[in-house]
């Protein structure tokens, strides 16, 4: 039995999709809250309908009703993908954060400790990397200077994994995501956006004036790194030192990935991808940077590959193509 939180969001739901498809049972939790549009997140449970799924609308803030849950089903692996995502609105709204993401965070590795979970993979974030400049960005580089409130909350995360770890042998995996994208995809994020204001004959808004750059991630190129991840619990690594303390990995079963495309897309590249795919050409508005966001992202993933031969196999073209065939279709746009 695996356990997948946020199983009603973008990435949950791709996740326990996939697993329903190989056979896996699953219980599925998510508070359903409405940062974005909720019939989206019920649409995505429409489509998880199995005799193998279970789902349970369920907060991780709740402690005890998480214990209780874990008596009931007794999973053996735990996909922590439940979030309050998104930088920017973590300066509106500070608070969501903190309870979200570190209270509730904590009260899944209390329960994985508890209740002895042979593997726990949790949600961090490329943002960590925060003001970090050195490409491509590597697990071994220090991340102690996030430039948001989201930012810090998964640096946090992964520390207080590192400390059930190292207390209680439990078996961490942390994935720091680079921009994930594709069908099903977040209202909040880029691509979602450009596209609506695009259709809508709207101006789309342009950060920095267009100088950024994103390792835009495949939504499938994710599901595959986190599913050959599964039977790949971190063992203690025998060449840490502490003289020389590499922050990926540790004696402790404890391990952090990049999950990324390994390639930055310039911003006004991708703009363009979606512009040919829907034949419009967007009118766009430049705006300065945004408070909380970094200038570029690019993921090195040779431990990813080197663990479980992770390769992301889907170009920006195809991808975006791929999204704005599923938008079309779910809006029922011409
Ligand atoms: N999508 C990306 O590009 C990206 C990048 C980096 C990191 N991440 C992380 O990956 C994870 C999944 O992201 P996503 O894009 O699928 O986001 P999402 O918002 O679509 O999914 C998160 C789901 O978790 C649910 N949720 C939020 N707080 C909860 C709580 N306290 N208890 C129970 N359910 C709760 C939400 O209702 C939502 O359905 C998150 O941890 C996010 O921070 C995503």
């Amino acid at each position: 039995m695996i356990l997948i939180t946020g199983v009603a969001g973008f990435i949950g739901s791709h996740v326990a999709k996939r697993l329903l498809e190989e056979g896996h049972t699953i219980i599925g939790i998510d508070n359903i809250n409405d940062y974005y549009n909720v019939k989206l997140k019920k649409d995505r449970l429409h489509f998880l309908q199995h005799n193998r799924f279970t789902f349970e609308q369920l907060e991780r803030e709740d402690g005890e009703r998480i214990n209780e849950l874990f008596t009931t089903y007794r999973p053996s692996i735990v996909i922590d993908l439940a979030a309050q995502a998104g930088v920017r609105y973590s300066l509106e709204n500070p608070h969501a954060y903190i309870n979200s993401n570190i209270v509730g965070f904590m009260n899944i590795l209390e329960a994985c400790q508890q209740h002895e979970i042979e593997h726990l993979i949790y949600a961090s974030s490329s943002s960590v990397y925060g003001a970090n400049t050195k490409m491509p960005f590597s697990v071994r580089d220090n991340v102690d200077h996030p430039v948001s409130l989201y930012a810090a909350t998964k640096k946090a995360n992964e520390l207080m994994a590192h400390t059930y770890s190292h207390l209680y042998g439990l078996p961490s995996t942390g994935l720091r995501f680079f921009t994930v994208y594709g069908p099903w995809g977040r209202p909040d994020m880029a691509l979602f956006r450009f596209t609506k204001a695009i259709l809508e004959g709207k101006p789309i808004q342009v950060y920095n004036n267009g100088k950024m750059k994103r390792d835009f991630t495949y939504i499938d190129d994710i599901v595959e790194g986190i599913v050959r991840l599964i039977d790949h619990p971190p063992q203690g690594n025998l060449d840490w030192n502490g003289e020389k303390p590499d922050p990926g990995s540790s004696y402790a079963p404890y391990k952090l990935y990049n999950i990324g495309n390994n390639t930055p897309v310039k911003l006004m590249d991708f703009i363009t991808a979606i512009e040919k795919k829907l034949g419009i050409s967007a009118e766009k508005e430049y705006l300065p940077l945004q408070d909380g966001d970094v200038l570029a992202t690019y993921a090195d993933i040779e431990d990813l590959s080197e663990a479980v031969g992770y390769k992301p196999r889907t170009s920006i073209e195809d991808g975006v193509s791929k999204f704005i065939d599923w938008y079309k279709a779910y809006y029922k746009v011409e």
